[in-house]
């Protein structure tokens, strides 16, 4: 595993940064911000808990490592560090389709902490059914359990500031799992673009459940369930592929309201505290992904600093929700329903949204 040699401010440019002018990239943190609490007391704590369901299965907490790619440009252990912090605190853990450590490698190290949480793989459309097809089987055959198809970049986000840095990556950090791919020409990856009939056929074919991942609009949400699709990521992809686009917090709740409870429901994007996590429990997602804090605590102290990142949002959760008169996550919406959560946002406006 070689090290990023392009230096710390390129490579901080390539994880820090967002699409353009990073407009969506301060919003994803600001919507979540701007929703403020209305605790109740008195409520009794006794058997508080983190686990919360998702697909029929039971997990620590509800919150999962986010996909992220070339991990090794932030830390020589890489996802191999990220994975084994992941499950030992619980985490569910994602991982990037352009990883620098092969999958069964992953799935080795993950699986074998009796404590882990879910463990997925996640994969871009790789130009052709069979090439995705195939990779689902290898990720199934390793013991992954749930693959996400990421749906929100058929073409790659223009990023100023990762531009501007001059980023690029290492010799050594190439694809673990991937062939490498040639370059392809924007007309290229236009015309390779799947539809909802390439998904269609995958769907029917995957080993695994298939989650899809960039969602913001409620018709897609409906969509994806008439598809058969096992699960739905609301996210702008930490706000890297099209700048202005809505903040995850301001989507949720339209899309919670179309799914209707019939596909389980998660998001991610600017979510930084417990309290962020609480919040878009409150707002219809059964589990959250978190991205940024995760890589920058790889990068400062490898699978340590990502135990620590984790172990400390994991508290803030406990803390938030006690505060908030909770005793577990499947509360949260619960509660917000009954107006009883969010100071600011109408009884009225929930209820339709969430009902
Ligand atoms: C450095 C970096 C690399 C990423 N790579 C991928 C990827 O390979 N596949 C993917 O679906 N999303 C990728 N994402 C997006 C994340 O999965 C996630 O949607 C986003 O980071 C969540 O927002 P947050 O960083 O504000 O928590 C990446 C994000 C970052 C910061």
């Amino acid at each position: 595993m070689v090290h990023d040699v392009t230096g710390k401010a390129r490579w901080q440019a390539w994880l820090e940064g967002g699409a353009a002018d990073e407009i969506t990239l301060r919003e994803n943190e600001a919507a979540w911000q701007r929703l403020r609490l209305r605790p109740r007391v008195l409520r009794g704590l006794d058997g508080s808990h983190l686990r919360c369901t998702l697909s029929a299965r039971t997990l620590p907490h509800p919150i999962f490592v986010a996909p992220m790619a070339h991990q090794a440009a932030l830390h020589p252990q890489a996802e191999a560090g990220c994975a084994v912090a992941a499950a030992a605190l619980g985490a569910g853990f994602v991982l990037s389709c352009q990883s620098n450590t092969p999958m069964e490698d992953i799935a080795r190290l993950y699986l074998a902490d009796a404590g882990r949480g879910a463990l997925w793989c996640q994969l871009h459309w790789l130009h052709t059914r069979e090439a995705c097809l195939a990779y689902l089987q290898r990720a199934a055959d390793a013991g992954f359990e749930a693959a996400v198809l990421t749906l929100d970049a058929p073409v790659q986000g223009f990023r100023d500031r990762e531009r501007a840095s001059g980023f690029t990556l290492a010799a050594g950090t190439g694809n673990a799992n991937l062939p490498e791919r040639p370059e392809h020409t924007l007309a290229e990856l236009l015309a390779a673009a799947p539809t909802w009939r390439e998904l269609a056929w995958l769907i029917q074919r995957s080993p695994l459940p298939l989650w899809l991942k960039g969602v913001l609009h409620p018709q897609d949400a409906v969509l994806a369930a008439e598809h058969g699709a096992g699960g739905l990521i609301v996210s702008n992809h930490g706000a890297r592929q099209l700048d202005t686009v809505l903040a995850t917090a301001d989507a949720l709740p339209d899309v919670a309201a179309a799914n209707g409870g019939r596909l389980p429901l998660l998001v991610d994007g600017g979510l930084r505290r417990g309290t962020d996590v609480l919040k878009a429990l409150a707002l219809g997602a059964q589990a959250v992904l978190v991205g940024r804090p995760v890589a920058r605590a790889l990068a400062a102290d490898g699978a340590r600093g990502v135990a620590g990142a984790l172990r400390q949002l994991l508290d803030e959760l406990t803390i938030a929700m006690a505060m908030c008169g909770l005793r577990e996550p499947a509360q949260a919406a619960d509660a917000a329903r009954a107006g009883d959560f969010f100071a600011r946002l109408p009884v009225n406006a929930i209820n339709s949204r969430l009902s």
